[in-house]
């Protein structure tokens, strides 16, 4: 247990400040962030640096569009983009940019480094040049018929049909992808890094575990030919940091893959100027980073590893920097299966996302879907919204969301001493906790909240066996070591969650009335004590809310993609004319009660029908059938208040026959939500 201390070094990769944070980008932030916290609540010292990667044609561009200096653009954005984090509970320590006075003093003294070094060389190329805005153009920004399988309106890069890489000057028909115009093509000097002199190291480093072995086996293919000389300068007009440098006639600035990640030293080198303003010349952010003890992670996405395993560590190795200790790289999100798109409405941004639903689901849900290797992760929001109401709502919140406020009205707030029944349980949450860090450690986020839920199944089904509202009558006290065992399991859970869940854990540590729970404090009890008044955990997801979100992007094609048929007939079919009225007397004849379900059944043969047995008190026992088979599980059935009608007549169905109703809304299959009771409610008991 007495792991020593760690000091470890965390950063995401720095979002481009040309558009806004979409969900897309935030399983990386979410995945850096569950790991940082875990670390942090295991006692470790973590600095988690991130910032916005501000350089660039594009958000020259961007700038110029809306007509205001760049500066001010990337500011705008720089906020934008820490607000959506913020939303999202990103922890980072820090937030920089790229455009920083830290940050050029870095990359110039980088540059310098690998000049002396023999690093880097000077040739003229030849680009293509755009006549009308007088600029040269990116391969992004170039479209034309792909040379090898002549698809047309192809990027200058790469065909998306043949998926051939080829050089932007071989394109046919090329066409700047900004004026339209023809470009023209324009010789100028650049600076290269001459990658090749790393060769060893760079090898070395890729097979000695900086990264995931199915990753390194793709990188072995970049070794199989010569490592090109990588060109880290460009021509004005460029938003980015100039050369300065006495052999090029012509303005140059450092290309912004250059200066991007020396950002994440930049970053450090700001947070430590706020502690020491000595330090923000970028010594002491060197002297940190080169600090035998500091563990250096990188998190990143598939797409950006060329750059984080082969120039970044070429330019440190070259500037006498160490290179990073590990980079965890993660797979892209896709929607209903595809690439996110605009077309289809299916490119969601964080601001958006958060404005209908609750950031701790996605938190949740991405960590279900994370593993250690980088494959793609799909969001389909069926998925997750069964996800998350049948097992952040319906397990994990269960527990404490039904004991919690037993335990407040039936005993006065006041815990007791876990039951001797629950001790074996107990000790199993507790033995549990090296398998769900190892978990965490690993990026092994669909593991942990697998384990998790195990848990949570076994602590529930211990608290329906036990019925403590049954058990109250007639062994007091044992009803409270019930109610105590399950709040000490949900508390041990509310642990192994926090990473994931950090707000959902604050509202447990609240309503338990207990400090900050750190990792260790699962191997303790909670001593005998009063607990504070419930307060909801979360909330179930409605179906219409997702709705509303993706019917915000376009109307017609995400609806198209995501429901059912029956639900995308015109909403005016599906409206029935009103009743006849029905008098006040009608309405008072009908006898709502409140009743405990004691058995549920699911039926076979039926798609949503569950016989439930209800327990209504002095009215007896009473047999409904009930369409709640999608919406809910047995073990949430049994042991649950529910308000039933109790003069129904009885009615003859194909599976039985049913003597009431139970009450519920909702649109029908997952969406079906029991009206709920109040947990000193009595079955039997009238309902105005
Ligand atoms: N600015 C560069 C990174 C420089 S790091 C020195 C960049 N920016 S980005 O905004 O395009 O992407 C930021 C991170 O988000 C990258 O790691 C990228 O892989 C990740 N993602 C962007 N879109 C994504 C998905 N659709 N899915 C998962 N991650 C994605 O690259
Ligand atoms: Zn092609």
């Amino acid at each position: 247990m007495a792991e020593k201390k760690r000091k470890i070094l965390v950063t995401s990769a720095l979002p481009y400040a040309n558009g806004a944070i979409h969900i897309g980008h935030l399983v990386e932030y979410i995945q850096t962030d569950i790991w940082v916290r875990f670390e942090r609540l295991q006692g470790h010292e973590v600095i988690y640096l991130c910032g916005d990667d501000a350089h660039g044609t594009p958000i020259m561009l961007r700038a110029r569009q809306e007509g205001i200096a760049p500066e001010q653009f990337i500011e705008r954005m720089n906020r934008e983009h820490q607000d959506d984090f913020a939303h999202f509970d990103i922890s980072f320590d820090e937030y920089y940019s790229t455009h920083s006075p830290e940050n050029e003093a870095l990359c110039r003294r980088f540059y310098q480094r690998l000049r002396e070094g023999g690093h880097i060389v000077e040739r003229a190329i030849e680009q293509f040049f755009d006549p009308v805005e007088k600029i040269f153009l990116p391969d992004r920004f170039i479209k034309g018929a792909c040379p090898n399988c002549r698809a047309p309106d192809q990027y200058g890069d790469s065909c998306e049909v043949c998926g051939k890489h080829y050089d932007p000057t071989e394109l046919i028909n090329p066409k700047s992808a900004i004026s339209g115009a023809v470009p023209a093509r324009k010789v100028s000097s650049h600076f290269f890094l001459r990658l090749e002199n790393f060769r060893p190291r760079l090898r070395e480093l890729v097979r000695g575990g900086m990264v995931d072995t199915s990753v390194a086996n793709k990188l072995e293919e970049w070794f199989a030919g010569e490592l090109k000389d990588w060109d880290i300068t460009r021509d004005a007009p460029f938003f980015g940091f100039p050369l300065l440098d006495s052999d090029s006639r012509r303005e140059k600035f450092f290309y912004n893959w250059f200066d991007a990640p020396i950002g994440y030293l930049a970053a450090l080198a700001h947070r430590l100027s706020r502690t020491n303003p000595a330090l923000s010349g970028g010594e002491g952010a060197e002297n940190l980073w080169q600090s035998p003890e500091l563990e250096i992670r990188h998190f990143i996405g598939k797409d950006i590893v060329y750059f984080h395993a082969l120039f970044w560590p070429a330019m440190l190795l070259g500037a006498g920097l160490r290179p990073p200790a590990k980079l965890c790289v993660h797979g892209h999100l896709t929607i209903h299966g595809g690439k996110m798109s605009k077309s289809r409405g299916t490119l969601i941004s964080a601001r958006q996302y958060a404005a209908y639903l609750d950031p701790q689901w996605l938190r949740y849900y991405f960590a279900t879907r994370l593993a250690a290797s980088p494959t793609d992760i799909d969001l389909n929001f069926a998925d997750f919204r069964g996800r998350i109401n049948s097992e952040l709502v319906g397990k994990l919140a269960n527990l404490i969301s039904r004991a919690a406020p037993m335990l407040v009205r039936l005993f006065d707030s006041q815990t007791g001493v876990p039951v001797v029944g629950a001790l074996p349980l107990l000790k199993e949450f507790r033995d549990a906790a090296p398998d769900i860090a190892a978990g965490y450690e690993e990026l092994d986020f669909a593991g942990v909240t697998r384990r998790i839920c195990a848990l949570a199944d076994k602590a529930n089904k211990f608290v329906e066996d036990q019925a403590p509202w049954a058990l109250v009558k007639s062994k007091i006290e044992e009803a409270r070591g019930v109610l105590t065992a399950a709040l000490e399991c949900g508390r041990i859970l509310t642990i192994y969650l926090k990473p994931i869940l950090p707000r959902f854990a604050q509202k447990v540590e609240r309503c338990l009335n207990v400090p900050a729970l750190t990792w260790s404090d699962a191997q303790s009890s909670m001593p005998s004590h009063r607990i504070n008044a419930f307060e909801h955990l979360v909330e179930r997801i409605e179906e219409r809310r997702i709705q509303a979100m993706l019917d915000e992007n376009n109307p017609g094609a995400a609806r198209a993609a995501e429901m059912p048929v029956a639900d995308i007939l015109p909403r005016d079919e599906k409206i029935e004319p009103p009743a006849p009225i029905c008098t006040l007397d009608q309405f008072n004849a009908v006898d709502l009660r409140v009743a405990r379900v004691i058995a549920a059944e699911p039926i076979a043969q039926a798609d949503k029908l569950v016989r439930l047995v209800l327990d209504a008190g002095p009215l007896g026992q009473r047999t409904v059938l009930a369409g709640v088979k999608k919406a809910y599980t047995v073990e949430q059935l049994v042991g649950r208040l529910v308000i039933f009608c109790a003069n129904l007549a009885p009615r003859k169905m194909k599976f039985g026959v049913s003597e009431g109703m139970i009450l519920a809304s909702g649109p029908g299959g997952v969406d079906i939500f029991l009206l709920s009771v109040d947990a000193s409610a009595s079955p039997g008991q009238r309902v105005h």
